[in-house]
């Protein structure tokens, strides 16, 4: 996790000497999402774009083939402050890193104290701590803020996961209810909290993400080898589940990829698709976050390691001849086995994301962030990614019990996981059987059943510490920490509690 330095010693607020001001909101950074968010912005009431670009022939392209946007040009930084309206609001869209350091600083020389930088881009969030505290020095505020829903979201209306101040809600609220996807008459957009909070959601975001494109794999994957069934046959399964409590944007557009034929080859366009798949490190960051602060991610582990273990081209030719059952699976009843993928594929997915809420809740704990679970839920119901209708019972769940300590024990989830218990053991012993791969399913079931245990292996691996490292232990039946002189006479001491 890099970090990248700012240095704002240069900074000396301006006078207002710009004149002209009738931008309420800039965007820098015209690729396909800023360009994107730029129309969003300028197509709802009230709102005046200034744009701007390293480049100037993008910004030149956008403003002559959306003159119906009525964007103000500029070419320069000080074009650009000088164009908008105070407190000056910018949204920066560029690719997370190094960029966005660069258009910061070129930001805070013609920026003044009580304006307001946003960074839309997926930076980490601990970079987004400390942007937010160095430009801070400066009297300009700074938001990161996370934005989901790909290019069509950030056109029609995104999922918008805003960090940052106060004070700049104030005047950040309003513009991005205008342009957030509505979800049940609610803009999708909430203040998540201060600082990097709203890219630490949106990080969490990809990481259930993560998780939900991989569970939706294996159950097609599953599906195909159980049943035969072409992509396109499984594509109408998926449409049909996309009718019921699973209904989500990932099923839908699965339904859409199966049933896409290859022009070239005129087969199934997912046959012709390297089964590699890339990732830009969000779902990493996700993992990596979770292993520090202590959460248990398993499923998002899985589904992230998945997408590793298919890019290792040349492992997977070296051990394609390793020992193990043919791979194959042949189902009875396709009907009913089809019906348990389902089963299993809808409890694997309550344990992603009641593991994504768990990591949030203890991000907030951890960087001291007062964020709404619920709040967040309801975002999440429309313009993003992973948006899906069980999200409002997500959000009934915090209603109802703000401090619920693992989501899954909410009503309506133990419900259906007891429901679904059957099925999702009978998938995840299938697939071990045939040797097929169901890493996040199998994960999945194996945190419930952790979660579940009254007593598990941990006293045993206590134990081990204690004997080759004095690293103590509790005891059930008394207070107090405890070592055994293993190497001496076996009997055993208090000790000082040492973890
Ligand atoms: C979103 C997405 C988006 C992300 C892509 C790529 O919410 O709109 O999460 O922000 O960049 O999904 O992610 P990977 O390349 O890591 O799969």
């Amino acid at each position: 996790m890099k970090s990248h330095g700012t240095d704002f010693s240069y900074f000396n607020p301006k006078e207002n000497e710009l004149s002209d001001k009738t931008a309420n909101i800039g965007v820098v950074g015209l690729a396909v999402m800023g360009s994107n968010l730029a129309r969003n912005l300028a197509s709802r009431e009230g709102n005046t774009v200034a744009v701007y670009n390293r480049s100037h022939d993008k910004t030149e392209h956008l403003v002559s083939t959306h003159p119906e946007a009525g964007f103000i040009s500029t070419s320069t930084y000080e074009e650009f402050a000088a164009s908008l309206s105070q407190p000056r609001t910018a949204i920066i869209m560029v690719k997370a890193g190094r960029g966005t350091d660069a258009v910061i600083e070129e930001l805070v020389k013609v920026f003044e104290p009580g304006d307001i930088i946003v960074d839309g881009g997926n930076a980490l969030f601990t970079d987004t701590i400390r942007r937010e505290k160095a430009v801070r020095e400066t009297g300009i505020n700074f938001v990161g803020m996370g934005v989901s829903g790909g290019e069509e979201g950030a056109l029609l209306g995104p999922s918008i996961m805003p960090g940052g101040s106060d004070e700049s809600w104030v005047t950040l609220g309003p513009i991005l209810k205008s342009i957030a996807a509505i979800a049940e008459g609610e803009p999708c957009v909430t203040h998540i909290g201060h600082d990097g909070a709203g890219h630490f959601v949106k990080m969490v975001h990809n990481g259930i993400e993560y998780a939900d494109m991989q569970l939706i794999a294996e159950a097609y994957d599953l599906i195909r080898r159980g049943t035969n069934k072409s992509p396109a046959e499984i594509a109408d399964v998926f449409a049909e589940w996309n009718g019921g409590e699973l209904e989500s944007y990932l099923i839908e557009i699965t339904a859409e990829v199966l049933r896409q034929v290859d022009a070239d080859t005129n087969k199934p366009l997912v046959d012709i698709i390297l089964d590699q798949a890339g990732a830009k490190g969000t779902g990493a960051w996700t993992v990596q976050t979770a292993l520090d602060l202590g959460v248990p991610v398993s499923g998002i582990a899985e589904a992230t390691f998945a997408r590793s273990l298919s890019s290792h081209a040349e492992q997977r030719a070296v051990s394609r001849d390793l020992p193990g059952p043919a791979q194959a699976l042949t189902v009875d009843d396709a009907d009913s086995f089809i019906e348990d993928v389902r089963l299993a594929l809808f409890a694997s997915k309550i344990v992603a994301y009641s593991q994504g809420f768990d990591e949030i809740r203890a991000g907030a704990s951890a960087y001291g962030w007062n964020i709404d679970l619920g709040a967040v839920s309801k975002i999440w119901r429309g313009g993003c990614i992973i948006r899906a209708q069980f999200l409002n019972r997500i959000a009934d769940a915090y209603r109802d019990a703000v401090e619920l300590p693992v989501l899954l024990t909410a009503p309506y989830f133990v419900e259906a996981l007891g429901r679904a218990q059957d099925a999702w053991r009978r998938i995840v012993s299938i697939s071990a059987a045939a040797g097929l791969p169901a890493p996040a399913f199998s994960s999945s079931l194996a945190y419930y059943d952790g979660l579940r245990a009254e007593r598990l292996p941990a006293a045993l691996i206590q134990g081990q510490r204690d004997f080759f490292g004095a690293h103590t232990y509790k005891r059930i039946d008394k207070e107090g920490t405890f070592h055994t002189l293993w190497s001496g006479d076996r009997t055993e001491i208090e000790a000082e509690d040492t973890h």
